[in-house]
């Protein structure tokens, strides 16, 4: 029986790789550029990192995460997410003992037990910046920003970013009061999951996708009215910067976002060619995440892209398959020798080259090499290699002529420059 992959899982094929690591060095580049250190976390943690970190009524904890008990009986999850895995190596490493402020990201697979769709799915990848130890509402502006420049850097366009604030202890248990009040006059139009959320965490309905929910929320009232004086200074300077900076936002006072450890700034950016799983990224302030898990009180604010959605974005043209430099094409005998000769001296070079291991045709290798792309074309024939000579052919302007084969390295260092890729 064929062994296929498990449903949501994917596999990244060489033709797409290319996007993908272009996203990832823009990343690393632009993070970089704002201070930021990479960070590798676990794919496997302890359950209650996450059941306390993300809250224990959130779909994710609750029917979303991949969990099971090891070999000792232990309880692990894969990652569902990344925040609280680097919040908990901020405190179990004492990285604040070198500095209080950590600015970290990291790049990985995630682990949710979603209904897979396009656009969402069962392993999915994302980029993930945190700041750790500072509540001025500057980070939050500065942190936005860099998720936007990155953005515009990996060439998106017209996206929409979204902004609430969701309040702090003080002020959102007012909030849930008055939104759980209004929603129980609704409860016949809520779903049964929204009907137990409205004992438990009523916000959570504002995510559910059921029509009748969403019309009973239209006129629910807005957390950004009920916010205290701290949270209302906090946010309108938020807006402030986000100005003084020069990014434009979209206020939504309905984003609540999927996670219970958000305080205060919340945003997600958008893009309509995404249809219904639209969010390319989503992120906020946790300024209680590392006392639910145990730590002292230490201000957090980040964000997560979501690569597969990202990707799905970038135009293909920009994103080309490699080619190979050099295709070796040679009769049998020495001529195919001296291509294998060749062909790893050029390697060493960091020149990539093919030949044909299988001692076919010289005119199956021209197929072969006009297959791959290659950019040039070496063809070895008896008399010429008897000559110390080849012929040189350019695939792209499709001209040639004879060179020396002890000149070749030389030629090509000149004509594939270590930046790039490909020769010109
Ligand atoms: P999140 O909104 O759950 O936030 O996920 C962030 C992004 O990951 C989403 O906007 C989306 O692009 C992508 N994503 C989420 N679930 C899936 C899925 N099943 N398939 C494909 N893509 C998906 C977080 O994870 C927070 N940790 C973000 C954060 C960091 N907040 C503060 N710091």
């Amino acid at each position: 029986m064929e062994i296929k992959a498990i449903r949501g899982f994917n596999d990244i094929l060489p033709s797409e790789i290319r996007k993908w690591q272009f996203v990832e060095r823009i990343a690393r580049e632009v993070f970089e550029g704002f201070g930021f250190s990479e960070i590798r976390i676990p794919v496997l943690e302890r359950t209650e990192l996450f059941a306390r970190g993300i809250g224990e009524s959130t779909d994710i904890v609750e029917k979303e995460m991949y969990t099971f008990l090891d070999r000792s009986g232990n309880s692990v999850t894969l990652r569902p997410e990344a925040t609280a895995s680097i919040a908990r190596a901020y405190l179990e490493h004492q990285l604040y003992s070198f500095d209080p402020v950590a600015k970290l990201y990291f790049i990985g697979p995630m682990f949710r037990y979603e209904r897979p769709q396009k656009g969402r799915y069962r392993q999915f990848y994302q980029v993930d910046a945190e700041v750790f130890g500072v509540g001025n509402p500057m980070v939050d502006a500065e942190v936005i920003l860099m998720l936007m420049h990155f953005l515009k850097k990996v060439g998106l366009e017209r996206l929409e970013l979204h902004l609430n604030s969701l309040g702090c202890r003080a002020c959102r248990p007012r909030y849930r009061e008055d939104l759980r009040n209004f929603l129980k006059r609704k409860t016949f139009q809520l779903c049964r999951d929204c009907q137990r959320r409205l004992q438990m965490n009523p916000l959570r309905i504002f995510d559910c996708k059921v029509q009748t929910c969403q019309e009973a929320i239209v006129e629910a009232p807005r957390v950004i009215d009920f916010l205290c004086e701290d949270c209302q200074i906090h946010f309108d300077k938020v807006k402030e910067y986000l100005q003084m900076v020069g990014l434009d936002y979209i206020l939504n006072p309905r984003m609540v976002r999927g996670l219970d450890y958000y305080t205060r700034t919340a945003f997600e950016v958008v893009s309509y060619h995404l249809g219904a799983q639209n969010a390319v990224t989503g992120g906020g302030r946790y300024d209680n995440l590392f006392k639910e898990i145990g730590g002292p009180d230490i201000p957090g604010i980040g964000f997560a892209v979501g690569m597969e959605r990202l990707i799905s974005l970038l135009p293909n043209e920009r994103h080309t398959i490699s080619r190979p430099h050099l295709f070796i094409a040679a009769l049998s005998g020495e001529p195919q020798k001296e291509a294998y000769r060749l062909v790893n001296q050029f390697h060493l070079e960091g020149i990539w080259a093919e030949l044909d291991y299988e001692g076919k045709s010289l005119k199956s290798q021209m197929r072969r090499a006009d297959k791959l792309k290659a950019r040039f074309t070496l063809i070895l024939g008896d008399e010429e290699m008897r000559k110390g000579k080849a012929i040189l052919r350019d695939m792209d302007t499709h001209t040639q002529e004879e060179v020396f084969i002890s000149d070749l390295l030389k030629i090509f260092k000149e004509k594939v420059s270590p930046q790039k890729s490909t020769p010109s």
